[in-house]
């Protein structure tokens, strides 16, 4: 299934709207009931109001109504091992596990893989806010 991850936010990468960057990225989410979803960066030309590959996973993922997260792809077409922005970390981690598996990947497949707790350590967590 973690192959099938990778190829999924490869394909994602395909979609992206990265004409300032030029540096495509793709991301997947799978849940622990099997879904898939995928997402890439989006570029505008005012450039902080783009946003991640992870962030328009996660919008598709919240849509369709979430669910408990299993496994995390991200892939990028120029990085060997792309690892997720800071931001990007702290919106994964609002709805993965700290154990929740992230695929590392390069154009071939998974280089490596972290968890959510390793790549976000003392990550700001909402529960007080409640
Ligand atoms: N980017 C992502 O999509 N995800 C990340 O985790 C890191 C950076 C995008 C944002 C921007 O469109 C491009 O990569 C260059 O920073």
């Amino acid at each position: 299934m973690s192959k099938d991850l990778f190829v999924a936010a490869r394909e994602a990468m395909a979609h992206a709207y990265a004409p300032y960057s030029k540096f495509p990225v793709g991301a997947a989410l799978l849940t622990t009931d099997g879904r898939v979803f995928t997402g890439a960066n989006i570029e505008v030309a005012s450039y902080p109001e783009g946003w991640c590959a992870e962030t328009t996973a996660l919008g598709h993922y919240v849509m369709a109504g979430g669910g408990k997260l299993a496994e995390i792809a991200v892939v990028a077409e120029k990085m060997d091992r792309i690892t997720p922005c800071g931001g990007c970390r702290q919106r994964l981690a609002e709805f993965a596990d700290p154990d929740t598996k992230l695929h590392l990947c390069d154009q071939n497949g998974i280089v490596e893989t972290v968890t959510m707790a390793e790549i976000l350590p003392f990550g700001f967590k909402g529960d007080t806010l409640k």
